[in-house]
């Protein structure tokens, strides 16, 4: 969000109107001073769907699901945030300022790189499919006996780098391109001593890599030669292109992944190809390495549930574990599904079939089983430490379900498998991450169960500080950040806080804007449509409120360390009951 200013995104959403723009999407019926619908992002047939023109936010009391204008739109269209908000000022008269000179060169050259990106992309793919020589002989046999025909090496755009040194550089300056430019776009690479340039890609099999818009923004080429060491090599980082930021194949993927809500996620250029070629659409490739942040973002535009397949060496089960912990901390929803040894989805769905590789795929087990059994696979002594280190690793996939229930049930089933009590691992549970946060990561009822996990006192806080801008300043001298237990309330209160001494005026709809998770948002439209009113002395509830938090937070804490002084009873740990009644001693002074 960071280039579009503030203020200028508080203008926009002020002339926007809701109700106008749901309502070219779904009809809506005016109930009151609202208007109402059958909710678009659940089944139901009594509409509980409720659009506020006052507060400009949609609120579903059905599924929970909330958001303003921008992030209404995002949904529906599966934009991100800048996109609609480009299209939203242009509809209301927004200029939206392009920062400085700097930044527009910089979009200059984007532009330029995606065309000689563009041209590049037909040269290779020209040479592929006529060029006489003896290497573009060996490449279309190559691809033709890895299973590709014509209508796939064109759909793909594939191409071939020939034997040449400047074959590409040539045909580019006599398009007017400089040399020096093309380095900067990664095509060419200056010799040693300013002598030249010459081309990065040289007898390899080209693989443009889109974006999600189907432009190119890089290139990854695979040796034809089995011996070459470097059995593929791409595109370094340009102004275009950052590394991790790209799924191939997500745009020709992304509405069946839409569609089937669904998406498999596997490592290569082929083992995208292949499958997808034999029907099995709703299918990215992430080019070799983890799954980065901004690559699962942008498949959860498209789904929450995910099925890893990667391969079953050393390299893809390292690469898939760090993945993981990272998928469930962006509340994607994730199985991990595994091929006959030595197969890689490419030679598997070439060897048995997409009815076969799918059988796999419905097969797959969850992140709890596949995780537990590789680390009872890695620790396998039998030592008590073995346990322990088990116990750790589980305990920080753990942790990163944003649902209190959830992990509830998995500590349990942990417990089990390692023969240990819950409570010894609900404690070690608290040291990996000391406050429990209790936003869902799937579905629904989760997101319902959410709403209801606050605790009264934040709700009432957090929606006086909504409704009356007078308690933000209040607040802001009276309560400290720690003193909310709900990682959401505190983010909430955090940005409240943030804008308001920026002077920007923190109403519902702007709020919503500094906010991606979908969980705040329905936490924030959840708080403010609800029905209870806040009646009586606002200022006296208020007192109340942060009197009550205080005294519960003092008294969570006690209760913690009573509940850590009855374990270390139990353990015999004298050393740590010791360090446990002062620290419970020096509470109670305190309070
Ligand atoms: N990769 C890469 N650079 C390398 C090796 C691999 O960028 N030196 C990326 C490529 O995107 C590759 C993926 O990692 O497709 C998986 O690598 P690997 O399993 O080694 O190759 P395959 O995809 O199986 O290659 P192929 O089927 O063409 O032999
Ligand atoms: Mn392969």
């Amino acid at each position: 969000m960071g280039l579009i200013p503030q203020e200028v995104i508080s203008q926009i959403l002020d002339r926007a109107s809701i109700v106008d723009v749901i309502a070219e999407y779904i009809p809506l019926k005016q109930a009151g001073r609202n208007f109402k619908a059958p909710c678009p992002f659940h089944h139901e047939k009594t509409p509980s769907f409720v659009v506020n023109p006052d507060k400009q936010i949609f609120h579903c009391f059905g599924c929970g699901v909330g958001g303003n204008v921008v992030t209404f739109i995002m949904k529906q269209e599966r934009m991100d945030f800048p996109e609609v908000l480009r299209i939203l000022a242009q509809k209301t008269g927004v200029a939206i300022p392009v920062s400085d000179i700097r930044n527009n060169q910089a979009n200059e050259i984007r532009q330029q790189i995606l065309s000689v990106n563009e041209l590049s992309v037909k040269y290779y793919h020209q040479a592929l499919l006529s060029d006489k020589s003896e290497i573009a002989k060996t490449a279309r046999e190559y691809l033709k006996n890895r299973g590709l025909g014509l209508e796939s090496v064109v759909k793909f755009q594939l191409g071939l780098a020939l034997e040449q040194w400047d074959g590409l550089l040539k045909f580019l300056r006599s398009q007017n391109f400089s040399a020096s430019f093309l380095e900067k776009a990664g095509l060419v690479i200056a010799k040693n001593q300013n002598d030249g340039y010459y081309d990065r890609f040289r007898e390899r099999v080209v693989f443009p890599i889109f974006n999600a818009r189907a432009e190119v923004v890089a290139f990854g080429a695979r040796s034809l030669d089995q011996n070459n060491p470097a059995k593929y090599i791409n595109s370094p980082e340009t102004p275009l292109y950052t590394k991790g930021k790209y799924l191939y194949g997500l745009n020709w993927a992304k509405d069946a992944i839409g569609r089937q809500d669904a998406v498999i996620v596997v490592e290569g250029y082929m083992d995208f190809i292949t499958p997808y070629v034999a029907g099995v659409e709703n299918i990215v490739a992430s080019l070799g390495t983890a799954l980065t942040v901004e690559q699962i973002r942008l498949m959860r535009r498209y789904t929450k549930n995910v099925v890893m397949l990667f391969d079953a060496d050393p390299a893809g089960q390292a690469a898939m574990l760090r993945s993981l912990d990272l998928l469930v901390q962006e509340g994607m929803s994730v199985k991990v599904a595994a091929l006959s040894p030595g197969e890689d989805p490419d030679s598997f769905v070439r060897k048995f079939g997409a009815p076969a590789f799918l059988q796999c795929v419905t097969q797959a087990q969850s992140l709890f089983d596949f995780k537990i059994k590789v680390l009872l696979k890695k620790y396998s002594s039998g030592r008590i430490e073995d346990n322990a280190k088990i116990a750790g690793e589980m305990l920080t996939t753990i942790v990163k379900f944003d649902n209190a229930i959830v992990q509830a049930e998995y500590v349990k089933r942990l417990a089990q498998v390692l023969m240990i009590e819950p409570e010894a691992l609900s404690l070690e549970m608290r040291k990996v991450k000391p406050i429990a946060t209790l936003m869902a990561a799937d579905g629904e009822p989760s997101r319902k169960l959410l709403a209801q996990q606050i605790r009264p006192v934040e709700r009432s806080l957090l929606r006086l500080m909504l409704e009356e801008k007078d308690f933000i300043p209040l607040s802001r001298r009276d309560i400290a950040l720690t003193d909310l237990q709900n990682q959401h309330v505190r983010d909430i209160v955090a940005k409240i806080f943030e804008l308001f001494d920026k002077g920007c005026d923190p109403t519902v709809t702007v709020l919503m804007s500094c906010f991606e998770e979908q969980g705040i948002l329905d936490m924030i439209s959840g708080i403010v449509s609800s029905e209870e009113f806040i009646a009586g002395d606002r200022q006296k509830i208020y007192r109340d409120c942060t009197l009550r938090l205080r005294q519960e937070n003092l008294k969570n804490q006690r209760q913690d360390i009573l509940r850590q002084m009855e374990v270390a009873r139990n353990n015999d740990d004298h050393k740590a009951l010791e360090e446990l009644s002062y620290a419970f001693n020096q509470l109670i002074k305190g309070s």
